[in-house]
């Protein structure tokens, strides 16, 4: 059964909502659809799902399968060159995190004319853009960045003057482009699109999703909205991601993954902590996926907090099913550490950094990133330079 509702964005949630496009589409005045995503999506036959849709309103579309896994702001400007060359008015992003966010970031470099950099949250990016964007369907097929009901955008900008200083950096910087125009007009969120996910990418994933409410509920920001929201989302991420991984075709625990990583993605508007300042870095200069990196990261970080956070912690504990009546708050709170490792264990997350190719003599410029990224700041302890290399030991 579908469920249609308004928080924040227009969602149509549940199996077979994909069909639901041609109607929402008929709902706008469009002339020419660019359906934005990536090679693998193609593979998987998911562009079919939403192109009979479009052909069924009647309406054309042009193909752009540029977006890399984590997306350049060379790949937005090949995505605005084709959006301008095939004369389209609308833009549909299908895919994860990746493609939904170039998506947002096409859609507004197809209208603005500022370089992207320039649009950074950190820069104050928000003040610079207008409503004028073409308006936008976000069809996520994996539980994980909640893109679909984000103002954000994660992209990697070049990093001339880094690279300048060092020639062999070819990275570039992760960066948040940020603004409430970015948030898709509607949100169609499919579990059934996800049943196809391998065990992997669904287990990282559903990290991020998972660490998404859990950093949430931990961030110094004032948002007991936030926080409700947070806290469910480490309820039933605790619940069903295990259940997702063991079994793909499980559509309950898909289900309840793809409102998970809504959930986490509502509830980083209260910002976000030192897992995700770690962890993007780790994929620019290290190549790790996003949710991996976060979760090989998180049990470190968790005890890194643990006396500025004990009260939150113990609250993530009985989320995730510990019963903490009669504990004390040290051993309910450190009861949430044990719980997210075992969790990771579970789902098949290696344990170590450097089971995953991080070395030793990366550190240096990793901690470097990790200080510029701004998810730090609302970390409930303060975090320093040198912490950044203690937490990069610590999970190596
Ligand atoms: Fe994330």
């Amino acid at each position: 059964m579908l469920s249609t509702f308004s928080f924040p964005n227009k969602i149509v949630f549940g199996c077979g909502a994909v069909n639901s496009i041609s109607d929402i589409v008929s709902g706008f005045s469009i002339n020419r659809v660019l359906i934005v995503t990536d090679k693998g999506i193609v593979k998987t036959g998911l562009v079919e799902e939403v192109t009979d849709n479009l052909q069924k309103a009647g309406l054309e579309y042009a193909l752009f399968d540029g977006v890399s896994p984590n997306p350049t702001e060379d790949n937005v400007y090949a995505g605005v060159e084709r959006y301008r060359s095939e004369k389209c008015d609308f833009i549909i992003g299908l895919g994860g995190g990746s493609s939904l966010d170039a998506a947002k970031a096409i859609r507004l470099m197809a209208t603005h004319d500022l370089p992207l950099a320039e649009y950074e949250a950190q820069k104050g990016g928000a003040e610079k853009m207008s409503p004028n964007m073409p308006g936008m369907i976000a069809v996520p097929t994996t539980a994980g960045t909640g893109s679909e009901v984000g103002r954000g955008a994660v992209i990697t900008i070049k990093s001339t003057c880094l690279r300048a200083a060092r020639p062999h950096r070819q990275a570039g910087r992760k960066t948040l482009i940020f603004g409430p125009y970015l948030i898709p007009n509607v949100a169609v969120v499919d579990p059934e699109l996800t049943i196809g996910l391998p065990k992997t990418l669904t287990a990282y994933t559903g990290m991020d999703a998972l660490t998404h409410s859990l950093e949430s509920y931990l961030s110094t920001q004032y948002h007991p909205i936030c926080d409700a929201i947070a806290i469910k989302g480490v309820q039933i991420a605790g619940a069903y991601l295990k259940r997702a991984v063991e079994n793909g075709k499980d559509i309950e625990a898909r289900t309840n993954m793809m409102m998970a990583a809504m959930m986490g993605a509502i509830a980083f508007q209260k910002d976000l902590g030192v897992a995700h300042s770690l962890a993007h870095p780790l994929s620019t200069i290290a190549g790790i996926h996003h949710g991996l990196a976060n979760a090989i990261v998180l049990p470190h970080t968790m005890e890194f907090n643990f006396e500025h956070a004990k009260e939150q912690l113990r609250d993530i504990a009985g989320a995730l099913g510990v019963n903490i009546s009669g504990m004390s708050l040290d051993d309910a709170a450190q009861a949430a550490i044990v719980q997210i490792k075992q969790l990771e264990k579970e789902i098949g997350i290696p344990e170590r950094l450097r089971d995953v190719g991080v070395s030793a003599d990366m550190i240096p410029e990793l901690a470097e990133q990790a200080m510029e990224d701004g998810c730090h700041l609302t970390n409930p302890r303060k975090c320093s330079k040198e912490d950044m290399v203690y937490l990069y030991n610590k999970s190596l």
